[in-house]
C-alpha cells in the first residue's frame, strides 16, 4: 500500500527532475531492463491543502496556464495535466491547489510529463517504495490517456547525483551504476517535437503484447527462440526487444570496467536496433546520431526514450561537449539526484 507523510500538513513543495535514457528503450513495458540518469532540469510543485477542489497554475514559456475542477467532479474536458491532479488527489480524499514551475524542455522527449506527474503525488505525501510510487503515478498518467511504462517515473524518484540507475522491471530492483571515468553526458535536442509518438507508441505496446501471447515474457526470452516468430515483423520487434535487454548489461558491465568504448558501441547499436527493428527512430534523429559519433572524443551516440523526434544522448570524453556545434541546443549532463520533498509546513 502507497504510503503518505503526514496528514497535517497545510504545504508542501518538491522538484521532480526529467531523464535521460542511456540505453534500454521500449523494454520498460514488458518487464525488461533500462539504465537512465536523472536530469539536473527538474519540475517543481508546490501544494497547499484546498478542500474538495483542484486547482492547477502553471507558467510555462512565458504563458499562465490555471484550471480548476472539483475533486469528484467528471474531467472528460479537462487539460491532461489537471486530470492527473485530480487523480492523485482524489487518492488523498484532499484536493489541492498546485503551483508549478519547471526548468525542464517540454515536449523534447526528457520525461517532462513523468517529472510533473512524480512531483505533483509527492507534494500529495506520497512517500516510500519507488515501485509502488512510481505505478500510482503510471496509472495518474493511464486516466489522463497516456499509456506509459514505468521508466521515467523510476528515473526520476531514484535518480543519484553523478550517476545512472539500472532499472529491473520484472524484479523491481534499481542500482545506481557509475558512469566510466573520464566521460560525460551530451544531449542534443533534434527540436523535432514527437508527433505520432503516442499513437505509434501504443502500437509497438501492442505488438509486444501479441508476440508474449506466442512466446511468453519477453524480458526471460533468448534470441534463439525469438527466430521462431514467423511473422517477420514481429520477429524484428521481438529481435529489439531482447537484444536492448542484453545491451543494458553489456553497457552495464563496460561502466563496471571503466570500458566508455564498450559502452558507446552498445549505444550505437543500441539506436541501430531501435530504428531498423523497432521502427521509431526518424531520419532527424538518425543523421544527428550519426554525426555525433563521426566527431573525435565521442563514444557513442543514440536516440533516447520514445523516439520519433526528441533528443540524442551521447557518451564523450570529458570536455567534448562544450565544442560540439551542431547548430542545435546541446547541453553537458550531470546527473541529478531524484525528487526530493523541499519544504514542508
Ligand atoms: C516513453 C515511456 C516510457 C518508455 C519509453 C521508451 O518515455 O513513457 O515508459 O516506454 O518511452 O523506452
Amino acid at each position: 500500500m502507497l504510503q503518505r507523510l503526514g496528514a497535517d500538513m497545510k504545504r508542501r513543495t518538491v522538484r521532480a527532475p526529467g531523464r535521460v535514457n542511456l540505453i534500454g528503450d521500449h523494454t520498460d513495458y514488458t518487464g525488461g531492463l533500462a539504465l537512465p540518469a536523472a536530469l539536473p532540469w527538474a519540475t517543481t510543485v508546490t501544494w497547499e491543502e484546498a478542500q474538495n477542489r483542484v486547482t492547477v497554475e502553471s507558467v510555462f514559456n512565458g504563458v499562465d496556464h490555471k484550471a480548476s475542477i472539483g475533486l469528484n467532479e467528471s474531467a472528460s474536458n479537462a487539460p491532461s495535466w489537471l486530470i492527473i491532479a485530480q487523480f492523485l488527489a482524489r487518492a488523498t480524499g484532499t484536493g489541492g491547489h498546485f503551483t508549478v514551475t519547471s526548468d525542464l524542455p517540454v515536449g523534447a522527449g526528457l520525461s517532462s510529463s513523468a517529472a510533473y506527474t512524480v512531483a505533483v503525488a509527492l507534494a500529495l505525501g506520497s512517500t516510500g517504495d519507488p515501485w509502488l510510487i512510481a505505478k500510482h503515478c503510471q496509472e495518474a498518467e493511464a486516466a489522463a490517456g497516456s499509456n506509459v511504462g514505468l521508466l521515467d517515473q523510476m528515473a526520476s524518484l531514484t535518480g543519484q547525483l553523478g550517476k545512472a540507475v539500472l532499472l529491473d522491471f520484472t524484479k523491481e530492483l534499481f542500482e545506481p551504476v557509475e558512469l566510466p571515468e573520464g566521460t560525460e553526458l551530451v544531449i542534443v535536442d533534434s527540436t523535432q517535437r514527437r508527433s505520432l509518438a503516442s499513437s505509434a507508441y501504443s502500437e509497438r505496446r501492442r505488438d509486444c503484447e501479441v508476440i508474449e501471447q506466442e512466446l511468453g515474457p519477453l524480458a526471460s526470452a533468448s534470441l534463439d527462440l525469438v527466430e521462431e516468430l514467423h511473422d517477420p515483423l514481429l520477429r524484428r520487434r521481438a529481435h529489439h526487444v531482447v537484444s536492448e535487454n542484453l545491451r543494458v548489461r553489456a553497457a552495464v558491465e563496460s561502466a563496471r570496467r571503466g570500458d566508455p568504448v564498450g559502452f558507446g558501441q552498445a549505444m550505437n547499436e543500441s539506436h541501430r536496433s531501435l530504428a531498423e527493428d523497432f521502427d521509431v527512430s526518424t531520419s532527424t534523429l538518425n543523421d544527428l546520431s550519426a554525426a555525433l559519433r563521426s566527431l573525435p572524443g565521442v563514444f557513442g551516440a543514440r536516440m533516447t526514450g520514445g523516439g520519433f523526434g526528441g533528443c540524442v544522448v551521447a557518451l564523450t570524453e570529458t570536455g567534448v561537449g562544450a565544442t560540439i556545434n551542431l547548430g542545435l541546443p546541446t547541453l553537458v549532463v550531470v546527473p541529478g539526484d531524484g525528487a526530493q520533498v523541499l519544504e514542508t509546513e
